[in-house]
C-alpha cells in the first residue's frame, strides 16, 4: 500500500475551514484507492506568530522537509495589515517559507466552468474557452533582492529587483516543458523596455526557444499590455512566463476573469519540494462562518495527489466531483447567493461522489 505524509499548514481565516473540507475528500480518496495518508498539522502565519512569535517557525520547516508533500491554507490577519510597524508579519512566513523550502516555481492555472459563465466581472463570449497556466518566479526578484531598506536619516527607501541567468533558466524549462505539452506557444511577460532584469530575461528564454525548445514558439509582452489583454483577449493566452512581482500581480487578475477566485487551486514546486494552495488567501471577514468556498482548497489536494504522488486518476475523480458540485448548483455563496450550501456541505458533496465514483471503478 502507498503511504504518504502531508505536511498540513492550515494557516489563518479561512484556511482551517478549507483544509478540513480538502482532508475529507482525501480520506474519501484514500478509503478507497489503495493508497494511506497521514497528516502532520503544522502552524504557520498569524497562528504561528501568536503561538510562537515566529510566523514559520522550525517545527513546520522541519515537518515540511520531512513530509512528502505540503497543503497550504491561507495566511495573513488584519492586525497585521495596517501597522506598517509590526515587526513580524504572517506574509513574512510565507516568503520564509518559500525561499527555505526552494519553491523557485509558482504554477497557477486559470480556467473557466460552464457554471461560472455568468459569475465573470468581463462579457461571457470574452471568458467562454479561457483556459491559460502561468509560471511565476517565486524566490528571487524583487521580493527578495539585496539591498533593501531605509537611509539612516529614514528619508529614501529602496528594494533591489536581482535576477541570475539559472534562476531565469529553471523556471523556463517547466514553462517550455509545459507549453510542449499543450499548444507550443509561450509568453513571457516582462518589461524589457525598462528593467535590465527584464532584458536578461528575454535574452535567457530567447536563447532557449533557439536552441532547446526550437519546437516551441515564443512572443514577448510588456507587462502593462499584458494586463490589458488578460481583460480585452483573456482567451489570447496559453502558458505564460514571468518574474516574481509581475506575476503577484497578473494572477490575481487573471484569477477574477474566471468568475470565482475561490475556484483556483496552485502549485508551489522546487527541486525537491512541492506546495498546493488556493490562490484565495485568507479572506477574514469570512473566517469562522461556514460561507467559504473549499474547491479552491479540494483542487489543491488534486493537484497534489497528479503532481506529488502522480496519482493521476483519483485527481481526475476529484476535479469530476466538483464540476458536479457546481453543475447542480451545490456550491458555496460565492457563486450562488440565493440558495447557497456551507463550506461542509459542499465538502461532504464532494467527498461523497469521490466515494460513490472510486466504488464504481473498482
Ligand atoms: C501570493 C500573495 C503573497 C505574494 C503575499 C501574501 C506575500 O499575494 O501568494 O500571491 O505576494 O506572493
Ligand atoms: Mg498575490
Amino acid at each position: 500500500m502507498m503511504k504518504k505524509q502531508i505536511a498540513v499548514l492550515a494557516g489563518d481565516g479561512i484556511g482551517p475551514e478549507v483544509m478540513t473540507e480538502a482532508i475529507k475528500v482525501l480520506d474519501a480518496v484514500s478509503k478507497t484507492a489503495g493508497v494511506k495518508f497521514s497528516y502532520d498539522h503544522q502552524l504557520v502565519g498569524a497562528a504561528a506568530i501568536d503561538a510562537t512569535g515566529n510566523p514559520f517557525p522550525e517545527a513546520t520547516e522541519a515537518a515540511c522537509l520531512n513530509a512528502d508533500a505540503i497543503l497550504f491554507g491561507a495566511i495573513g490577519h488584519p492586525k497585521y495589515d495596517n501597522d506598517p510597524s509590526a515587526k513580524v508579519r504572517p506574509e513574512q512566513g510565507l516568503l520564509a517559507m518559500r525561499k527555505k523550502l526552494g519553491l523557485f516555481a509558482n504554477i497557477r492555472p486559470v480556467n473557466t466552468y460552464e457554471a461560472l459563465a455568468e459569475a465573470s466581472p468581463l462579457k461571457s463570449h470574452l471568458v467562454k474557452g479561457v483556459d491559460f497556466i502561468v509560471f511565476r518566479e517565486l524566490t528571487g526578484g524583487i521580493y527578495f533582492g539585496q539591498p533593501r531598506g531605509r537611509t539612516e536619516d529614514g528619508t529614501n527607501a529602496f528594494d533591489s529587483c536581482n535576477y541570475s541567468t539559472e534562476e531565469i533558466r529553471r523556471l523556463a524549462r517547466l514553462a517550455f516543458g509545459e507549453a510542449q505539452k499543450r499548444n507550443n506557444k509561450l509568453t513571457l511577460v516582462d518589461k524589457a523596455n525598462v528593467l535590465a532584469t527584464s532584458r536578461l530575461w528575454r535574452e535567457v528564454v530567447q536563447d532557449m526557444a533557439d536552441t532547446e525548445y526550437k519546437d516551441v514558439e515564443v512572443d514577448y509582452l510588456f507587462v502593462d499590455n499584458a494586463a490589458m489583454k488578460i481583460i480585452t483577449n483573456p482567451a489570447s493566452f496559453d502558458v505564460v512566463l514571468t518574474e516574481n512581482m509581475f506575476g503577484d500581480i497578473l494572477t490575481d487578475e487573471a484569477s477574477v476573469i474566471t468568475g470565482s477566485l475561490g475556484m483556483l487551486p496552485s502549485a508551489s514546486v522546487g527541486a525537491d519540494k512541492a506546495l498546493y494552495e488556493p490562490i484565495h488567501g485568507s479572506y477574514p471577514q469570512a473566517a469562522g462562518q461556514g460561507i467559504a468556498n473549499p474547491m479552491g482548497m479540494i483542487l489543491s489536494a488534486a493537484s497534489m495527489l497528479e503532481l506529488s504522488f502522480d496519482l493521476r486518476d483519483e485527481a481526475a475523480l476529484i476535479r469530476q466531483a466538483v464540476n458536479e458540485a457546481l453543475n447542480e448548483g451545490f456550491v458555496t455563496e460565492d457563486i450562488n447567493v440565493n440558495d447557497p450550501r456551507s463550506t461542509s456541505q459542499v465538502g461532504d458533496f464532494i467527498a461523497a461522489k469521490v466515494t460513490e465514483y472510486t466504488a464504481i471503478k473498482h
